[in-house]
């Protein structure tokens, strides 16, 4: 009976994975309007499945308008279900979309640049590491020679362990800890570790756009849980758990991307509770925690998980060096050991000159002062940008620490006429739909202060507000 019933929740996994990889041919063009798709027989031989799989996943795709039924001819595409060329904007070499909207903002030079949230390099500590690219050719000669290992190098890993025990009381050992290049490299092994297609996973909403695109491009089915400036609706967590059975809720609860708000203490630890109840991965990333303004954040989820349902990204990209792109990902053993085999199919190990050069500053007195200066540094520039937007009528939270306003302006603004005559002006900022799982918040915006110097930030913010108001102005307002 027990054998059964595991058979028939397989097969019903299959014939989804089969509906998706035929729609994923249709939407890549491979097959066209009419065109005759193969026989249930002939896909049924090649895939390996039983005939009955292949045509349950036929009938969703008749279901849902995909595919229609020719007398005697078996099944056809639709013409509906076809993606124009023109709608194609990247050569299709994968087997999902691949996109990533924030990169194609990014990739959009500007002088008033408010759509990265990184820190402008004049606040970072580049002179010290001209230095110690000179200690550590010194120490590890055969440096460049030699590959890292894949799970990081040992050394930065026992530092970073004696760091985290030091800084969040958790004892982790070396094996625990695994080196990424950066915290996306973290977020995309952990969602091809963990999710198959049509895996439930939950997003905050909004969130970090990037995350939204992994996770997608993995196929799963995203169900989005809002956040708010007191954290989440618990309730509405626990349900979706019960309800979705999700495979994972990957959440950035401290200075959330893009909102700045905090998942207070109480919430961290019944989260916890509800990952082991429910069985659901919590992947928390957390590249902000040190940069607050006023007091440290709340600790990590992942200080209360003794089960080993949270994952732990950390990274050092953001404040330390973006160019040397670390962070670290703290998983127990279990997991750590798929992480492992991902991370050597995607790089055989972060650069080892990249992790000894962030090793000798990490390990250096000096961190802990840049800290203190960045944090007075952005605190000031938040300061600017909000004087700035004193005079408007916009609305946003001012957030305690992180890069980023997250800021609704009056609806009768249109949001792309805005960002085409921003980007005309030299002014980029996120649009908040690309934020959002479901793709709405049509009136917020993101604007980080934390990269443009002070005088820049006063002039773009000047400058989008007199476009704003010249656009509702146009609009009849
Ligand atoms: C929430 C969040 N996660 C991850 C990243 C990517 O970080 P990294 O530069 O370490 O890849 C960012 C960058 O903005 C972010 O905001």
């Amino acid at each position: 009976m027990k054998n059964s019933l595991s058979v028939n929740k397989q097969s019903n996994l299959l014939y989804k994975q089969i509906y998706e990889y035929i729609l994923n041919r249709i939407e890549r063009n491979e097959w066209k309007e009419h065109d005759k798709l193969p026989s249930i027989r002939t896909l049924a031989q090649e895939m390996n499945v039983h005939r009955l799989t292949v045509f349950k996943a036929y009938q969703l795709l008749k279901q849902n308008g995909k595919v229609y039924v020719k007398d005697k001819s078996g099944y056809h595409v639709h013409p509906d279900s076809i993606v124009p060329f023109e709608h194609l904007d990247y050569p299709i070499a994968s087997s999902y979309f691949l996109r990533n909207h924030l990169s194609e903002i990014h990739r959009v030079p500007a002088i008033y640049q408010f759509s990265q949230a990184l820190i402008d390099p004049n606040l970072l500590p580049n002179l010290y590491f001209s230095e110690y690219v000179k200690e550590v050719f010194d120490l590890y000669p055969k440096v460049l020679g030699t590959y890292s290992t894949v799970q990081g190098d040992e050394e930065l890993r026992e530092v970073l362990s004696r760091y985290f025990l030091k800084r969040h009381q958790l004892h982790l050992s070396t094996d625990e800890i695994l080196i990424t290049s950066g915290a996306q490299q973290a977020i995309d092994l952990i969602s091809r570790v963990l999710v198959k297609p049509n895996d439930t996973v939950l997003l905050e909403r909004p969130t970090y756009s990037a995350a939204i695109d992994i996770f997608r491009q993995q196929g799963a089915h995203i169900v989005p849980i809002d956040i708010h400036p007191c954290g989440y609706d618990m309730e509405q967590v626990e349900s979706y758990m019960r309800q979705y059975k999700p495979r994972l809720f990957y959440l950035n609860p401290t200075f959330h991307n893009p909102t700045g708000y905090t998942v207070p203490t109480e919430q961290r630890k019944r989260l916890v509770e509800l990952a082991e109840q429910y069985r659901c991965f919590l992947v928390e990333d957390d590249p902000f925690h040190d940069t607050y303004f006023y007091q440290e954040p709340p600790p990590p989820l992942f200080m209360y998980d003794t089960e080993g349902w949270v994952m732990y990204i950390r990274s050092f990209s953001k404040y330390v060096a973006p160019g040397l792109r670390i962070a670290a990902v703290v998983s127990r053993p279990l997991l750590m050991r798929s992480l492992l085999t991902a991370k050597s199919l995607s790089d055989n190990g972060t650069p080892l000159l990249n992790q000894k050069i962030f090793l000798h500053y990490f390990s250096s007195a000096r961190l802990q002062q840049h800290l203190e200066k960045l944090r007075i540094a952005l605190h000031i520039r938040k300061g600017i940008m909000e004087e700035e937007l004193a005079v408007t009528d916009w609305k946003w939270m001012s957030p305690k620490g992180g890069l980023n306003l997250w800021i609704k302006i009056p609806e009768v603004i249109p949001m792309e006429e805005l960002l085409v005559k921003s980007i005309e002006q030299s002014i980029s900022f996120v649009p908040g739909t690309i934020c959002d799982p479901l793709k709405k918040s049509e009136s917020w915006i993101r604007l980080s202060y934390s990269y443009v110097n002070e005088q820049q930030l006063r002039d773009g913010v000047q400058r989008l507000i007199s476009l704003s108001c010249s656009l509702a102005s146009s609009c009849g307002h």
